[in-house]
């Protein structure tokens, strides 16, 4: 027995915030963008919250199932911008949805987080410790950057995708995960550490914020060696030929970096679907999100054979074959 999605769920706040709007505050412009990223848009919460994304993510992934929140033995959630250090994000849907039975933790692996808490429900459903998961990536990542840096608030963007996923015959076939600790500066926000009695930083308790830094070449180069690398080792796990693969559903950071992975692994781009035009870099959020689109458009069929593969920061990153 295995593990296999069963039904999926997203949620993206109203408000569009396209290149057009970026040009009246920052020092950039629409054709930069689109050549550089491939995004020409992204949903910005204004009234949402990670948790009321998330929450109507997973509402939608139950329903999908045909499942009820009471018959949920665990939820994962995958943040790197929860509303609350602690609880935890996967204890606050738990409790929006009445999930009384389900376990509920959160996984911090930033864009791969998505792909890190499917592997991690695949395995206890493994070993047989839950019968199923709820599993979940949500951000409102608008909320880290900084708007006045244009190397990085032009990539990101708000939203959540779940899958509801299950014991069946077939499903998940190989999983592989990674970390590159040391190349972990290449992404990074800090924490605030405000002045206590016993220690000063210069920071005083309350107003500080810190921003979400990049060094965008060092994480493209990353991108585009580690994930190709990913999927040859997984194809070779799983035992397929590349040419089974119907698709490969990566993160959804930068169209270029997905075209060189494409180009890298000698396979076709339109078995590579891409979201980002629309909605921007979602973080852990992103792969949920295309998956659910396909899904509920009709383009993913049961049957189908899929890698999906993610990078992010930490430097972690993964790759995992299930049949749809
Ligand atoms: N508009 C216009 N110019 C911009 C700009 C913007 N939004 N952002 C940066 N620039 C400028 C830079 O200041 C620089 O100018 P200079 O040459 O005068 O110094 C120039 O464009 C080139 O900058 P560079 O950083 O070398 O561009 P790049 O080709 O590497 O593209 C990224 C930048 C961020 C798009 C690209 O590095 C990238 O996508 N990296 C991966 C990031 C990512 O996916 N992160 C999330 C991982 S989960």
């Amino acid at each position: 027995m295995t593990t296999r999605i069963l039904g999926t769920g997203s949620a993206i706040p109203d408000r569009v915030v396209n290149n057009q709007e970026l040009e009246t505050f920052l020092d950039t412009s629409d054709t930069w963008i689109q050549e550089r990223t491939g995004i020409q848009s992204r949903h910005t919460a204004t009234t949402e919250t990670t948790t009321s994304l998330a929450v109507k993510a997973c509402m939608q992934a139950l329903e999908d199932a045909g499942k009820t929140p009471e018959e949920v033995d665990l939820i994962l959630a995958a943040t790197v911008s929860p509303d609350y250090t602690f609880p935890c994000l996967a204890c606050e849907i738990q409790s929006a949805l009445g999930a009384k039975q389900a376990a509920a933790y959160d996984i911090n692996a930033a864009c791969a987080g998505f792909l890190f808490a499917l592997d991690s429900a695949a395995a206890y459903i493994q070993c047989g410790l839950y019968k199923n998961a709820l599993i979940v990536g949500a951000e409102v990542l608008t909320k880290l950057l900084n708007w006045e840096d244009r190397s990085t608030c032009i990539l990101f963007g708000d939203g959540a995708g779940a899958a509801f996923v299950a014991e069946e015959k077939t499903g998940v076939l190989a999983m592989m995960q990674g970390a590159n600790g040391q190349k972990g500066m290449a992404l990074y926000r800090q924490e605030t550490a405000p002045d206590t009695p016993f220690r000063k930083t210069g920071i005083r308790g309350g107003a500080a914020v810190n921003y979400l830094e990049m060094s965008g070449q060092d994480v493209f180069r990353f991108a585009i060696s580690q994930v190709p690398e990913s999927i040859q080792q997984i194809l070779e796990k799983t035992g397929w030929d590349k040419k089974e693969v119907d698709y490969y559903i990566l993160h959804q950071a930068n169209a270029r970096i997905i075209q060189s992975i494409a180009k890298r692994l000698d396979e076709p781009e339109d078995k590579f679907p891409m979201n980002l035009t629309q909605f921007g870099n979602m973080s852990s959020a992103s792969i949920p999100v295309l998956l659910d689109e396909m899904n509920k458009s009709g383009r993913l069929k049961r049957g189908d054979k899929i890698v999906l593969s993610g990078f992010g920061a930490g430097m972690t990153y993964g790759a995992t074959t299930l049949v749809w």
